[in-house]
């Protein structure tokens, strides 16, 4: 099986090899994973001049699976948008369909004292950000900035049509039957005309699901529910833009953004997996990075893509054995655990699997 690596920026790369390296342990036994590694974001575009040059978009297409690191850094925020590492990153997510982001939410319970938020509200959260990802204000047209009565207008088209919203709609229900059988579809619906379509299609839809029990929720009523009762959902769909500004607050719940991992499929459930954390250029290459949502996300391409849920379990129960064991990143540091860099974070989960694996 062939694996393209698209380590990318900032903290993408170091955090990218400690994935690496969990699937070379993961694989000890069998025939190992082909990886080959290839440019995107910044990285690509200083050399090529390009974000997404062609020969790493290929290389990702005529793969089994993608595993992604982050794009983008602060230098590229100031290009206009197209040449921007992170954009890349979205040319990518649409050449290749992967409509469908899951962005999983799980409180580990090593963590909880990690989190910004009281351990009564925590505790136990268990649910998954399904955020459609090739629609929506992102992709919209017309858009752009033009000149309008002698002064700068902004423009973005907030977009969704039936057939976008249908499919990412059966992928929630098709989630939520395995797992607490709860949907709850976010919009905004007392505004917008998309999230008026989006309703209407979530709800035709989920007639085809009778034993999903679906709720419509406001996405700013959703913001406080998020962090008022989060052990209430299990599975949240809704639209790019919600889902991006959800799913960050969402992985607060967690204690930390550095322990989201995300996988973006397509219909034929080929995809990217990246963590949720982005490139963090301020702390790349200090070697403090947390790599276990890029670890986390090799687990998700394992599962969902490779179709090895046995070597996925491994990856994951490897995880929760170093949390236990009282290993910590910086950005999870705790009273009385043992801090590690991001290489010999790796190094512990490598070990653990290792371990699981003879
Ligand atoms: C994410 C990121 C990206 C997005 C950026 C890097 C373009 O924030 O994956 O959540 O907005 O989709
Ligand atoms: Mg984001």
């Amino acid at each position: 099986m062939h694996i393209a690596v698209l380590g990318g920026d900032g903290i993408g790369p170091e955090v990218t090899a400690q994935a690496v390296k969990a699937l070379r342990a993961v694989a000890a036994n069998g025939p190992q994973f082909e990886m080959t590694e290839a440019k995107i974001g910044d990285a690509a575009y200083d050399t090529t001049g390009d974000p997404l040059p062609e020969a790493t978009a290929q290389l990702a297409e005529k793969a089994d699976a993608i595993l992604f690191g982050a794009a983008g850094t602060y230098e590229s925020d100031l290009r206009p948008p197209a040449q921007r590492g992170g954009h890349g990153l979205l040319r990518l997510r649409k050449r290749m369909d992967l409509f469908a982001n899951f962005r999983p939410v799980f409180a580990f319970p090593e963590l909880i004292g990690a989190s910004t938020l009281r351990r009564e509200a925590i505790e136990g959260v268990d649910l998954v950000v399904l955020r459609e990802l090739t629609g929506d204000i992102y992709f919209g047209t017309p858009r752009g900035i033009h000149v309008e009565n002698g002064e700068r207008v902004g423009i973005n088209t907030m977009r969704y049509s039936e057939s976008e919203v249908r499919r990412v709609a059966h992928a929630g229900f098709k989630a939520a039957q395995k797992r607490r059988k709860k949907l709850c579809s976010v919009d905004k619906a007392n505004v917008l005309e998309t999230s008026l379509l989006w309703r209407e299609v979530v709800t035709q839809v989920g007639l085809e699901y009778p034993d999903v029990e679906l709720k419509h929720e406001y996405v700013d009523a959703m913001a406080m529910l998020l962090v008022r009762k989060p052990r209430e959902f299990d599975v949240i769909v809704t639209g790019n833009i919600f889902g991006d500004i959800l799913s960050d607050a969402a992985a607060m719940l967690t204690g930390s953004i550095g322990m989201l991992p995300s996988a973006s499929l397509n219909a034929e459930s080929r995809g990217l997996f990246e963590p949720v954390h982005g490139s963090a250029p301020d702390i790349a290459g200090k070697d403090i990075a947390n790599p276990l949502a890029s670890i986390l996300s090799a687990a998700m391409m394992l599962r969902h893509s490779l179709n090895k849920p046995e070597m996925a379990d491994r990856v994951e129960s490897a995880v929760r054995r170093v949390l236990a064991e009282g290993y910590r990143t910086a950005d999870i540091m705790e009273e009385g655990a043992t801090l590690l860099g991001t290489d010999a974070m790796g190094d512990a989960v490598a070990r653990e699997i290792a371990r699981l694996t003879h």
